[in-house]
């Protein structure tokens, strides 16, 4: 079957009652990319998500996964997709190998494939220790890690997580945050939701940003950057701050504004290029004393707080 993206959502819309929850959203995520569905809380991600895979019925538009829809085409479209709710709630009386072991017989794995996959999964959560225990034992982290191996277990080419690394410690975040990365460098296709924008830096090669049922962009994280950059900004600390160097550095033909707060400069670029060594020879020829020089670049979090008041 020819497709030309694996995921594709287009004016998804979904009420309830009276209430537009998500309101004609659309997206692609291509083939090994791995795309974050950015959003605060209450802006219809896990609404997105569900509707997406045919668990809320949409009030309009259509999903495409790999080509199937969910909703017309449940047993093939979910085949090749694994799936980690948000609030997993996991049968308490089954221990973790068990469940897999269920799921894992659900779509049809050989007796020999669900016992070498289970095993090479536990480890890949870290539940190997926990495998015999009843899940009404589990922590919230290691249900969670274990609603991720659920979600591995048919080796799904194609993966969505609502908020998959919360509730973790900080080391199994990273542990997940590489799973993720290796996973899509082997060509699987990632889709997770966080309200969490450094996560989304460090691990989503593309985003979407929902805000009150709308997407309010949707591109590579490079293009977000791009679309919503203002200026890059350098950050002089100095021993004194006086007229004729603020003065001076405003003359220059690259900046557009300069700041005093203290004795901190916070000098504007006109251009997006490094300019820290004219900037403080500039300082030096004025006799300014450098306590230290920093370039910020805009980051993700400004890009999403601009995105956010655009939407509005
Ligand atoms: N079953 C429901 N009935 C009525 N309203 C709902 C229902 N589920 C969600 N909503 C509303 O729809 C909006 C979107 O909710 P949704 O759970 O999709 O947000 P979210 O982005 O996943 O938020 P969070 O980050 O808190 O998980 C919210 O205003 C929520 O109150
Ligand atoms: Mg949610």
């Amino acid at each position: 079957m020819s497709y030309k993206s694996v995921i594709s959502v287009s004016n998804l819309t979904k009420f309830y009652g009276d209430f537009k929850a998500v309101d004609s959203v659309s997206f692609t995520v291509d083939k090994g990319t791995v795309y974050g569905y950015l959003g605060p809380n209450g802006a219809g991600k896990s609404t997105t998500i569900r509707t997406m895979l045919g668990l809320l019925k949409p009030n309009q538009g259509e999903v495409q996964i790999r080509g199937v829809n969910p909703t017309k085409d449940p047993v093939q479209a979910l085949q090749c997709l694994g799936y980690a709710p948000e609030l997993p709630n996991l049968q308490a009386f089954f221990t973790g190998k068990q469940l897999l072991d269920f799921i894992g017989k659900i779509f049809k794995l050989t007796t020999q494939d669900r016992k070498k996959r289970i095993k090479q999964l536990l480890e890949l959560v870290g539940l190997k220790e926990w495998e015999n225990k009843k899940i009404g034992k589990y922590s919230k982290g290691m249900v969670q890690r274990l609603s991720i191996a659920l979600a591995l277990i048919n080796d799904p080419v194609v993966l969505i997580m609502d908020e998959p690394t919360i509730g973790l410690d900080p080391e199994a975040k990273t542990q997940f945050r590489n799973l993720f990365t290796t996973l899509s460098k082997q060509g699987k296709t990632i889709f997770l939701s966080s309200h969490l924008l450094d996560e989304v830096q460090r691990i989503c090669t593309h985003v979407g940003m929902i805000n009150k049922g709308k997407m309010v962009f949707t591109g590579s994280i490079g293009q977000v950057l791009e679309t919503f950059t203002q200026q890059w900004v350098v950050e002089a600390e100095l021993e004194k701050v006086t007229k004729t160097i603020v003065s001076s550095l405003k003359k220059f033909g690259y900046v557009e504004d300069v700041k005093v707060e203290g004795n901190r400069l916070k000098i504007k670029l006109k251009e997006k290029k490094d300019l820290r060594g004219e900037i403080s020879s500039e300082i030096f020829k004025q006799k300014g004393v450098i306590l230290s020089l920093n370039l910020h670049k805009i980051t993700l979090e400004d890009a999403y707080m601009r995105a956010l008041k655009e939407g509005q």
